[in-house]
C-alpha cells in the first residue's frame, strides 16, 4: 500500500469527543448519573421568530431555496451582519468585500490557517486556548507555538516573548476557556505587533455578546488599524442559540476574506438558504433575546460563585475557569464526585491545575453539580465564600 499522508496523524485527539467518551464510560461504569458540566452546548433555543423564518423559507418550493445557494452567501445576510457590526460594535464593513459567510466559525478557523500559512510556517495560539486551534495548525501542516496568557494581566497575550516570523496569531475574547474579556490595550498591542512583524491576526469573537457586569462587547475590528492586519470570526451559535444550524462569518481584512471565499468556492456549495434567511431575521429582528441569554448565563455564573467562592473570575463567555485545589484533578472529580469538568491541560500547558465548568447547563443540573463540588473547594479555600 502506498504510504498515506501524515496530515491526519498530526491531528490531536478531538478534545471534546474524547471528553464525551470519558463521561459516557464513567456513567456506564458506576451507574450513578454523572452531572456533565464539561460541554459548552447552548441549552436555550433560538428565538421563535428565527425558527419561523427558517420554516417559512423552507416551505417555498423554489430552486432559490432548495437548489444550490449562492456560493458566497445571500447579499441580504452580508448586509445584515455589516449593519450589526456598525450598530453594535462600531465597525464599518463593506458587505461585498469584507464579509465571508461560513458554516460556523469552527470551519472558518481551519480555513484561515489553510489560506494564510504555508507548510512549516508558525501559527501562534493562546495558552490556554480553544483546542480546535491546534487542529487548524495540524491540517495546515504548520508549526504551533503557544503564546502565554498571563492571569496577572487579565489573561492578555504575552507578545513580547512571541516569535516575530509567525504567519498568524490567534486570539479569542471573551476567551474559552479563561472566561476573560479582552484586557485594555491588548487589541491595540496585537495590531501594532502585527504591523511590525507582518503576521496576520485572527480574532475569534464566538462569545462576543456574552459579556457580564455591564461590560460592552468589544470587537477586535474596532481597534484602529485592525482591518489592515486581520479578521474576526462571528458566530450565530452563542448569541442566538443556533449552534446546530452551522452559520458564522469571517469579517475584516478584504484580502483574507477573498482568500477564504476562494477556498470555500472549491470545497463547499453555499449554506442552505433557509438557514441564511433565518439568520437575517435573527440579526435584523428584535434583539432582546441576546441580552436575555447573556443575563441567564450571568445569573448562572453568580450561582456558581455563591456555591464555590466569590474569588472565581468570570467576565464573559459561558464558562467558569476554575483553579483546582492542590492535588485535585478533573479526572478525580469525575470519578469521586460524579461531576464532569473539561480538564484544563487539554487547553494547553498553562491550563494545568485548572478546569472549565460550563454554564450552558440547566439550572437544576448546575446546582446539583456545584453542590457536589462545593465541599472540595470549601475545604481547600476556607473563608473564601
Ligand atoms: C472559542 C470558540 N471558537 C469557535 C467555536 C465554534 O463555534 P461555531 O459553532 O461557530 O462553529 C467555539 C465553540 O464552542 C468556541 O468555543
Amino acid at each position: 500500500m502506498r504510504p498515506r499522508p501524515d496530515r491526519l496523524e498530526r491531528l490531536p485527539e478531538q478534545y471534546f469527543s474524547g471528553l464525551l467518551a470519558r463521561v459516557a464510560a464513567a456513567t456506564a461504569e458506576h451507574g450513578e448519573e454523572v452531572v456533565d458540566l464539561g460541554r459548552g452546548n447552548p441549552d436555550v433555543p433560538p428565538p421563535p421568530h428565527v425558527v419561523e423564518a427558517l420554516v417559512a423559507s423552507a416551505r417555498e418550493p423554489t430552486a432559490l431555496v432548495h437548489g444550490y445557494a449562492p456560493f458566497r452567501g445571500l447579499p441580504a445576510l452580508k448586509e445584515a451582519i455589516a449593519a450589526r457590526y456598525r450598530d453594535v460594535y462600531g465597525v464599518d464593513l463593506d458587505p461585498g468585500r469584507e464579509v465571508a459567510v461560513v458554516p460556523g466559525s469552527k470551519t472558518a478557523l481551519i480555513e484561515v490557517a489553510l489560506v494564510l500559512a504555508e507548510r512549516g510556517d508558525t501559527i501562534l495560539l493562546p495558552d490556554p486556548g480553544y483546542p480546535d486551534y491546534t487542529s487548524a495548525v495540524a491540517l495546515a501542516g504548520a508549526q504551533e507555538v503557544r503564546v502565554a496568557l498571563d492571569p496577572a494581566a487579565g489573561w492578555g497575550p504575552d507578545l513580547g516573548a512571541a516569535p516575530r516570523d509567525a504567519a498568524v496569531l490567534y486570539l479569542n475574547y471573551p476567551s474559552n476557556p479563561c472566561a476573560a474579556c479582552v484586557p485594555d490595550g491588548a487589541f491595540a498591542e496585537a495590531v501594532a505587533w502585527a504591523h511590525e512583524t507582518g503576521a496576520a491576526v485572527l480574532h475569534d469573537f464566538a462569545y462576543g455578546d456574552l459579556v457580564f457586569d455591564g461590560r460592552r462587547p468589544r470587537s477586535f475590528l474596532a481597534t484602529p488599524g485592525a482591518k489592515d492586519v486581520g479578521v474576526e470570526l462571528f458566530s450565530m451559535s452563542k448569541s442566538y442559540g443556533m449552534a446546530g444550524w452551522r452559520l458564522g462569518f469571517v469579517v475584516g481584512n478584504a484580502e483574507i476574506v477573498a482568500r477564504v471565499n476562494l477556498l470555500s468556492d472549491h470545497v463547499r456549495a453555499g449554506v442552505f438558504a433557509p438557514v441564511q434567511e433565518a439568520a437575517v431575521a435573527a440579526l435584523t429582528g428584535p434583539q432582546e433575546t441576546v441580552a436575555e441569554r447573556r443575563d441567564l448565563y450571568e445569573r448562572r455564573r453568580d450561582r456558581v460563585r455563591a456555591a464555590l467562592g466569590s474569588h472565581l473570575r468570570c467576565e464573559g463567555s459561558f464558562y467558569v475557569w476554575l483553579e483546582l485545589p492542590p492535588n485535585v484533578t478533573a479526572d478525580a472529580l469525575l470519578l469521586e464526585r460524579r461531576v464532569a469538568l473539561a480538564p484544563g491541560e487539554g487547553f494547553g500547558a498553562r491550563g494545568a491545575g485548572f478546569a472549565r465548568l460550563s454554564l450552558a447547563t440547566a439550572d437544576d443540573l448546575l446546582d446539583e453539580g456545584v453542590a457536589r463540588l462545593a465541599p472540595v473547594f470549601a475545604s481547600a479555600y476556607p473563608g473564601l465564600r
